[in-house]
């Protein structure tokens, strides 16, 4: 009798590859925390892998595995939902296994270059099979073609299924939009040229166009799935509200890529063009804000998936936060000519990256951790999920806190006071308030790692225990007649 009441939803084949993508993101999340450690541990002794593992190999595979893990954990999110949406399984599931399954292969061998070959002479060779040298991107360039034909498969799967299914919503146009953008702008960090400047003019279409435009909008569609899924929210007020956030995001955004061009050498009016459209950057995520608070306020919090519906508040505050209001505070040139280039860029980087997509792909995977261990009427909540999200909130304040430390101290002691002199560099460096933040990020980096494995602990286990027919209520089985709820 209880069988029924333990029934899985059917999952869709797509929900299955979705599946894949979040068990790949979270275990790429640890490897970044790892090699993160690592390369803070050398910050304070240099010593430490000499020659075995330096500094840049670490820090490259700490950046490189956190672009990907996101994007993967965020392309899991449109394939668990993609064929809800269009209430078909996806078009062309098959290749998009196919190529997954190639992708994960490429990862691996690009991160054993990484950790062994190291580096290479100044020849095309070591473009195309060690490391392209751009940070965040770092993928030598076959690999590159792979993840282009990756994105391209994806965008056919999403184009083909929402075509097929004649069913295309305010939601979906977005998104195929904006995954248009996401997979066009990656080109344009493969280009090659002995032209510093339009080197780094191009490189930042890839790194802000990304994480300030389009990463934004598809964090837009992600969480309009998940407010409808979580809170049952109507269709007509988040796609109200989607369309306004990506006006805003892109109307900001897109001008407000000048602010990484004040120092590149690019012509002096991106001071002030960069300047202005990146002040405004913060409006669309003080509307997110709003717009996640007003939702959650408005129906009942939290009742099918508590820790989900956490991490969508998490996400509200932290992308506010981390990117609006840590961005804003470097991004006028009068600013940023003193802070630019210091560990407050750092500051900025590990607040935003966490507070708008790290909580994204949370939020995806307790959805989808809920759909995978219990009927979804039944609500999803454990003991675990709160120490686990607290000591990662923690972690990530301590080592942006001290990330801001480190940061005005740079700022103040070495270009403001000391007029960017190699002593006041030197001065700046040994500063107690500079020097002693390098341990609190490695002890924050700690309790980090301490969070993820509770964080993995409790996906492996949350939703399991209830699933025990004891645990379903003998009269609600008797009422249900047994049958299919
Ligand atoms: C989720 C969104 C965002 C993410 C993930 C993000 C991430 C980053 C990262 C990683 C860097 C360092 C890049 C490097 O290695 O040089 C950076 C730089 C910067 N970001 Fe953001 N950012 C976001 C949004 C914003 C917003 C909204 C603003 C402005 C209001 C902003 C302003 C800046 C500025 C001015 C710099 C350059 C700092 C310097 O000159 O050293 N960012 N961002
Ligand atoms: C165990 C936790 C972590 C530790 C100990 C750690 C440590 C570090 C260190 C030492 C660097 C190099 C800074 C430098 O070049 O001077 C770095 C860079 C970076 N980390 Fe982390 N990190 C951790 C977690 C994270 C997380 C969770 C994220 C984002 C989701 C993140 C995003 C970044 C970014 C974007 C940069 C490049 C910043 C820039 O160039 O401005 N890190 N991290
Ligand atoms: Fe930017």
């Amino acid at each position: 009798m209880t069988q029924a009441v333990q029934s899985h939803p059917k999952l869709y084949e797509s929900q299955k590859l979705a599946r894949w993508y979040f068990v790949v993101a979270i275990t790429l999340f640890g490897a970044q925390l790892i090699f993160g450690l690592i390369a803070a541990y050398q910050q304070i002794d240099p010593n430490f892998l000499f020659q075995l593992a330096p500094f840049m190999t670490n820090r490259t595979l700490h950046v490189n595995a956190m672009v990907v893990w996101l994007l993967v954990g965020m392309m899991g999110g449109v394939y668990w939902f993609l064929p809800k949406e269009t209430g078909r399984e996806v078009v062309g599931i098959t290749l998009a296994k196919i190529i997954w399954w190639v992708i994960v292969a490429g990862v691996t061998v690009v991160v054993l270059v990484y950790l062994f070959v190291q580096i290479g002479p100044a020849q095309w060779t070591t473009i195309w099979f060690i490391n392209e040298g751009r940070e965040y991107i770092e993928a030598p360039r076959w690999a590159d073609i792979a993840i282009v034909l990756w994105v391209a498969i994806f965008l056919f799967n999403v184009i083909a299924t929402v075509l097929k299914s004649r069913r295309i919503t305010g939601i979906l146009m977005v998104l195929i939009f904006d995954l248009v953008a996401l997979g066009a702008l990656y080109t344009a960090g493969m280009h090659f040229t002995v032209n510093i400047t339009m080197d780094q003019f191009l490189w930042w279409w890839v790194i802000h166009l990304w994480v300030e435009a389009t990463w934004e909008v598809l964090v837009g569609v992600l969480m309009a799935w998940a407010l409808m899924y979580l809170l049952g929210t109507s269709r007509r007020l988040l796609e109200t509200w989607l369309f306004i956030e990506v006006a805003l995001v892109f109307g900001t955004g897109i001008i407000g890529l000048g602010h990484h061009y004040f120092w590149i050498g690019t012509p002096e009016y991106w001071l002030g063009l960069g300047g202005f459209f990146s002040a405004l950057e913060p409006l669309p995520l003080v509307a997110m804000v709003v717009h996640a608070v007003y939702d959650a306020g408005g129906h009942r919090l939290g009742a099918v998936n508590r820790p989900a519906m956490f991490w969508v508040i998490v996400q509200a505050f932290g992308n506010f936060i981390g990117a609006g209001v840590w961005g804003f505070m470097q991004t006028l040139p009068q600013i940023n000519m003193f802070s630019h280039g210091t560990q407050l860029a750092a500051a900025h980087g590990h607040l935003a990256f966490f507070g708008a997509y790290v909580s994204t792909v949370m939020v995806l995977v307790y959805i989808a951790a809920q759909n995978l261990r219990r009927p979804v009427h039944i609500p999803l909540n454990s003991r675990l999920w709160g120490w686990a999200a607290g000591l990662l909130i923690l972690g990530i304040i301590g080592i942006g806190g001290a990330f801001t430390l480190s940061g005005f101290t740079q700022t103040l002691v070495e270009r403001a006071a000391g007029g960017s002199t190699w002593a006041a560099y030197i001065q700046g460096y040994t500063h107690p308030w500079y020097a002693n933040t390098l341990w609190w990020r490695f002890g924050f980096g700690l309790v980090m790692l301490t969070g993820y494995v509770l964080l993995v602990t409790d996906l492996l286990s949350i939703g399991k225990r209830a699933e025990a027919p004891k645990a379903v209520p003998q009269t609600a089985a008797v009422a249900t007649g047994g049958g299919d709820v």
